[in-house]
């Protein structure tokens, strides 16, 4: 399948956004869009000569508000999301479903601990993996019935058992890294190589993290698809 692929950056938020279109086709789906980057995104989309047809969200996030409403509004585009994730999503998934973009075929795999309703998506050799494996390090387990045990069994059951070479395509990173690979994270990543399950849950309970600066604004506006009927102040 020849596939369209883009990544897309919001500097506020540090996310990642993932463009992902069939060439044939013309189908594409957006995963993690943030609702400030909304017209640049429909943009890019058009630009490509893509039609939007779903939005994946891989979590409910708690740092930025999501685009996915706005672009279910403007493109009829479905918004597609965990059964434990934003009520209000068109199509709820769960572990082993498959979702099709044109030709692509893009598996849901469920790999909870940051929040319960974390979900990777694998398309061909590309995971998005949202804020469950992210590069050099992993999302945080104290929010949203975050489990630091089960992160690990998420990271080392389900992505670790993928082939080496599969791409790790986060939804942040502070640090500018775009991307990584499963035998890199396995190998350099210090919260897992090498780690056991009692480091980790020890090492993820120490961590003294502040409350993301938009929680209260992002989670509920995220469980209406951040509805574009909500304020959002910067
Ligand atoms: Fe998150």
């Amino acid at each position: 399948v020849p596939v369209i692929f883009r990544q897309l950056f919001d500097s506020k938020s540090s996310t990642y956004s993932y463009l992902l279109g069939d060439a044939r086709s013309g189908l594409a789906a957006l995963i993690d869009p943030v609702r400030q980057q909304v017209d640049r995104d429909l943009q890019l989309v058009e630009e490509l000569d893509l039609t939007l047809e779903l939005v994946l969200e891989t979590h409910l996030h708690v740092d930025h508000v999501t685009g996915a409403a706005e672009l279910r509004e403007r493109t009829g585009a479905k918004v597609v999301a965990s059964e434990r994730g934003a009520p209000t999503a068109d199509l709820h998934v769960r572990e082993g479903d498959v979702v099709r973009v044109g030709a692509i075929d893009v598996r849901v795999l469920e790999t909870p601990g940051h929040s319960e309703d974390s979900l990777s998506f694998l398309a061909g050799n590309k995971l998005f993996t949202g804020d469950a494996l992210l590069i050099r390090g992993t999302g945080r387990t104290d929010l949203q019935n975050g489990d630091p045990g089960q992160l690990y069994d998420s990271l080392t059951q389900i992505l670790f058992h993928l082939p080496e070479e599969t791409e790790v395509w986060p939804a942040h990173d502070d640090a500018g890294r775009c991307m990584s690979t499963i035998g890199e994270e396995k190998r350099h990543n210090p919260r897992l190589a090498g780690r056991s399950r009692v480091w980790f849950v020890d090492f993820m309970n120490k961590c003294r993290l502040e409350p993301p600066r938009l929680i209260d604004v992002a989670l509920p506006a995220n469980r209406a698809c951040g509805n574009v009927t909500t304020e959002v102040s910067p």
